[in-house]
């Protein structure tokens, strides 16, 4: 590893670093996987049955963006980013819009993200802060009932996975912060890493023994990402 790579940070973020803002995880007790079946809305299939069922399931995650603000983990990757003096890239698993509230600039919203929709008709990503609706149009191509969630789906392609595992693959610390690491392919980021990588699991519970990571570090993400944040910029 040279320099620069040991000097390269990658960090994933999960439901687990917005939950104290409010936001619900996915498998936790009362989470959005408890309430509803992945198939009935997050698949394209779902969507091609019954696009009304998905469409109302993203339009009322995207209005609960609007009652919720980032919280302290949020910021503290920020503070990261600014005073590190090497590379650092963001990857989150999240479609919440804070960790780009809070001004994170290299960042992979690689799940997609709830502020955008993608017309079905000519492709064009499009910033859209309100419910879609049957009669929206495509602010580039006009067309009505053809935007979806810009969201990446189960069976669909996570977004920007050559940057990302380039990135991987030069880095020297790799954190993941409040993911369940059961959906692939970031479940995996870990192994993709060079040998010798320093590697640093936040999470508020750690239920598996056998874990790929070199340091587990329990705890609420408010608490231990300003508390890494600041050992980092010592
Ligand atoms: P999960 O709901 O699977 O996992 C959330 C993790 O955060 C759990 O391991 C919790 O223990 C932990 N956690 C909860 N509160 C925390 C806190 N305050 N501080 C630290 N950790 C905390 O969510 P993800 O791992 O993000 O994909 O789920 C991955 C993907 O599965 C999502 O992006 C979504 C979902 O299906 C798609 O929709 C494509």
């Amino acid at each position: 590893m040279g320099p620069a790579a040991s000097r390269s940070i990658v960090i994933l973020t999960g439901a687990g670093i917005s939950a104290e803002s409010g936001l619900p995880t996915f498998r936790d007790n009362g989470g959005l996987w408890e309430q509803h079946r992945v198939e009935d809305v997050a698949t394209p299939e779902a969507f091609r049955r019954n696009p009304e069922l998905v469409q109302r399931f993203y339009n009322e995650r995207r209005r609960r963006l609007g009652d919720v603000s980032p919280n302290a983990a949020h910021h503290a990757l920020v503070a990261l980013e600014q005073g590190w003096p090497g590379p650092l890239l963001l990857v989150t698993q999240n479609v919440d819009d804070l960790h780009a509230r809070v001004g994170s600039r290299n960042l992979i919203p690689m799940h997609g993200e709830l502020l955008k929709a993608r017309c079905l008709a000519c492709g064009a990503v499009s910033t859209w802060m309100d419910d879609i609706l049957p009669e929206s149009r495509c602010p580039h191509c006009d067309l009505q009932r053809q935007l979806r969630p810009h969201i990446v789906w189960f069976g669909e392609m996570p977004l920007e996975m050559n940057r990302i595992f380039a990135a991987l693959e030069n880095c020297g610390l790799f954190v993941a912060i409040g993911t369940s690491g059961t959906v692939y392919p970031a479940a995996g980021f870990v192994n993709a890493v060079p040998p010798g990588t320093r590697t640093i699991e936040i999470n508020l519970e750690f239920p598996e023994s056998n874990t790929r990571f070199v340091e587990q570090r329990r705890g609420s993400a408010t608490e231990r990402v300003p508390e890494l944040v600041s050992e980092l910029l010592k």
